[in-house]
């Protein structure tokens, strides 16, 4: 991969896979895998989502891809700082592809939308040890060329955003860029990262419809903990933290 120094270096290019994810953990749990190691499909046949969900792909037209990262030290209680480059670097691309005139922004934790709609989906799984994460394995999909998205997941792609077709292998050149930058960013000015993710969170200072433990719940996002909690400000004016667990955005 051209123009970085790690991410993409080692890039499995795959011309169809069950899940990227799925390949990735064997492939690492074998050693074969190094840090930045990017797995690339042009097609996924079971594609795993968030919540256990399927995540569906057009073979040869949009993303699916999973990247290595193995943090030397990166402690459990901060591990949602991936999550940030992963989002933030999607974010990148995303930004770069379209221009100024249209609102991308991260939905909690790490969708990232166009207006509102969804273009990419992220899936990270962390291996621990102790009180430190040894390996993340980034899934990134992304709906590049797509047309035909499923209206009940009010997705959308960039092809429709844009009106045209896009160069697919350009974009994934420039995410391995990005995400080297975003994790480079992780040691080095990790402030700057965490306003970066609060600047681009969607709904952020609005009321939104969420959902508590289940019950429609009215409250503004205002930024998140360093292990991820949303910190929400409800009706009543107080400001308390929730996991994925308790909280989430209603569905639309
Ligand atoms: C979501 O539900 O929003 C997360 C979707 C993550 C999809 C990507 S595609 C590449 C990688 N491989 C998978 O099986 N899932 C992730």
């Amino acid at each position: 991969m051209k123009g970085t120094r790690e991410v993409g270096r080692q890039f499995i290019e795959l011309a169809s896979v069950d899940s990227t994810n799925k390949y990735a953990a064997a492939r690492l749990a074998e050693g074969g895998l190094r840090h930045g190691a990017v797995i690339l499909a042009h097609a996924q046949m079971a594609g795993v989502g968030q919540r256990g969900r399927v995540w569906s792909m057009a073979a040869g037209l949009d993303i699916a891809l999973s990247v290595v990262l193995l943090p030397g030290s990166l402690p459990v209680a901060a591990h949602f700082r991936v999550a940030k480059v992963a989002a933030l670097a999607v974010h990148d691309v995303v930004t770069e592809a379209l221009g100024t005139n249209v609102t991308v922004r991260i939905k909690w934790p790490n969708d990232v939308l166009i207006d509102r709609r969804k273009v990419a989906g992220i899936l990270i799984s962390n291996e621990v040890s102790g009180s430190q994460v040894q390996s993340c394995i980034v899934g990134i999909g992304l709906n590049v060329n797509s047309t035909y998205l499923d209206e009940a997941f009010a997705a959308t792609s960039l092809h429709n955003a844009l009106g045209h077709t896009v160069d697919r292998m350009a974009l994934v050149e420039r995410l391995c860029q990005r995400v080297e930058a975003r994790w480079d960013q992780l040691s080095t000015d990790p402030g700057a990262l965490d306003a970066d993710y609060a600047d681009r969170l969607w709904m952020r200072g609005r009321f939104a419809d969420l959902e508590l433990d289940g019950a429609p719940f009215q409250a503004r996002p205002v930024d998140v903990e360093p292990d991820g909690r949303l910190i929400v400000e409800g009706l009543d004016g107080v400001v308390r933290a929730y996991g994925l667990d308790r909280l989430r955005f209603a569905p639309r």
